[in-house]
């Protein structure tokens, strides 16, 4: 069976006027990617010969997704019908004997469907083929009228229906094939004969029922194949539904999941076996986990890269950021763009990194930022340390080697260097490099005043000024003695 001469038009105009947003419908998401790009995505394995978009709205960052998955775009402008888009696309078709047309909003179409209505219009010599859908409630779809068991009458639009008709709980699914030499003519005889004033595609199929051209309905084994999305409450369906998808595809990849249906993960993730999910983790974009892993409660994964063994405990956020095997990062971590955590390292609660290697086996347990910063194996880091690496203008790396031990409350200065097995004594703010094996200390000395206390406990027995008062007014008179 030749596919050469098959082309595949995908109706990507509208506005979605129902969503009531100013993006075009075809762009907004479900299931982690846009609506339009499932519709190509289940195309591409039918390997036609072309791949069309009808664009219209939002024409530009339409056929950027478009192009993004190989496909080409024609404009459609102003938009008058799902019919008058076919025509658009007219020109775009080449050769093509057959078109597949799917409209841009029902995403949930898996390419075995696709591909058994190709094999069915093409075994049938059909002059067109719909998929069609048996739904409980039918409301909002135009309904499949037929004349026998396996042929086509007419496609009746919800607002033409009438009171009998409305009953019918088989509906368009909007998408067909075409053999395309008789579809052009029954196209041309197709009038814009409804209150929108539209030339109706649904029309032509009545017209090549009309003119005896067999018109083939095929019902969809799973109707949520069919769901358009022309609503928001639309969108959270399908939504809800490649959700689920994913989860039970990870979970028979031996993923464990406790309460999945909090659980949100985009498409592209993958996670290794005996990995546990929490309750209420997301796992978005290209994250790769590993074996054995467990993410705990709220935690949200990004373009995140985890090896095995790495717990990251509750309510942690992480971007494209590297945690190799056996790192554990949380609760309360937040670890930024560019981090790259290296076997066995710890990062614990309230630490934020950004651009940020830390080392085998090295630690930073609290309270802690560190940015464009290179951490050496077996280092630690004390609770509250900071490294400054923005000046207001630029940004300057700090660089801390193995086996450093950095005390509580450290500002590091950047740009600044700690050189192996140094000690920073707590409380120090670096503006210089500190040697290996050197002791890095910056802070004012502390002073004691022995018996100060009780002294200024008899003061204020006694009535007087408290001490502090009486300082502050001998200031003020050696002030006022100066001035003079
Ligand atoms: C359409 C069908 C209906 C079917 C339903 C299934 C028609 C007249 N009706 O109704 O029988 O049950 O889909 O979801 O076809 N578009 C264009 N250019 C236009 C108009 C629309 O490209 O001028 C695109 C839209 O962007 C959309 C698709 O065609 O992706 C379908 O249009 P939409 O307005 O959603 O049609 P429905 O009212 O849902
Ligand atoms: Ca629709």
């Amino acid at each position: 069976m030749s596919v050469n001469d098959l082309a595949i038009v995908i109706l990507a105009a509208g506005k979605g006027t129902r969503l009531k947003s100013s993006q075009a419908k075809v762009l907004h998401r479900a299931g982690g990617r846009a609506l339009v790009e499932h519709v190509v995505r289940a195309c591409a394995p039918l390997k036609a010969r072309k791949v069309v978009l009808v664009v219209g709205h939002q024409a530009e960052q339409v056929s950027a997704v478009a192009e993004l998955v190989g496909a080409e775009s024609v404009l459609q402008q102003p938009q008058r019908g799902t019919g008058h888009a076919m025509q658009v696309a007219r020109r775009a078709l080449g050769s093509a004997k057959i078109a597949m047309v799917l409209p841009g909003d029902a995403p949930l179409i898996r390419t075995e469907t696709l591909r058994a209505m190709l094999a069915a219009h093409r075994s049938g010599n059909a002059a067109a083929t719909v998929l069609s859908a048996v739904v409980s409630d039918p409301s909002g779809y135009g309904r499949v009228l037929r004349k026998s068991e396996t042929a086509v009458q007419a496609i009746v639009e919800e607002s033409q229906l009438t009171g009998e008709q409305r009953e019918l709980n088989e509906i368009n699914s909007s998408i067909y094939c075409f053999t395309l030499e008789k579809l052009w003519p029954a196209l041309a005889r197709v009038t814009p004969n409804n209150k929108h004033r539209e030339l109706y595609l649904t029309d032509a199929v009545g017209e090549l029922a009309a003119a005896r051209e067999t018109v083939l309905a095929r019902v969809a084994a799973d109707p949520r194949e069919a769901l358009g999305c022309n609503t928001r409450a639309d969108l959270a369906e399908v939504d809800r539904i490649f959700r689920e998808w994913k989860r039970s595809s990870l979970m028979n990849d031996g993923v464990s999941m406790q309460l999945p249906e909090t659980i949100l993960i985009d498409p592209d993730v993958t996670a290794g076996e005996d990995t546990v999910l929490e309750p209420g983790v997301q796992l978005l974009g290209k994250t790769k986990i590993g074996e054995r892993c467990i993410i705990r409660t709220g935690s949200v994964l990004s373009d995140a890269v985890l090896g095995d063994d790495v717990v990251v405990e509750p309510h942690c956020v992480v971007v494209q950021s590297r945690l190799d095997d056996g790192v554990v990062v949380g609760p309360f971590a937040r670890l930024r763009p560019g981090t790259h955590l290296k076997d066995g390292a710890r990062v614990g609660n309230f630490v934020e990194t950004k651009k940020a290697v830390v080392g085998e086996g090295a630690k930073v347990p609290h309270l802690t930022y560190l940015g464009d910063t290179h951490v050496g194996p077996k280092t630690n880091i004390g609770a509250g340390t900071i490294t400054c690496n923005y000046d207001g203008a630029g940004k300057h790396p700090t660089t801390i080697g193995k086996g450093v031990f950095i005390g509580s409350n450290t500002t590091l200065i950047a740009p600044v260097r700690i050189g192996d097995g140094a000690y920073v004594a707590a409380g120090s703010a670096i503006t210089e490099s500190v040697p290996p094996d050197a002791l890095g200390i910056a802070r004012g000395r502390q002073v004691n005043k022995p018996r100060w206390a009780s002294r200024r406990r008899r003061e204020l027995a006694a009535g007087g000024k408290s001490a502090p008062r009486r300082r502050k007014a001998k200031l003020r008179s050696r002030k006022k003695a100066r001035r003079r």
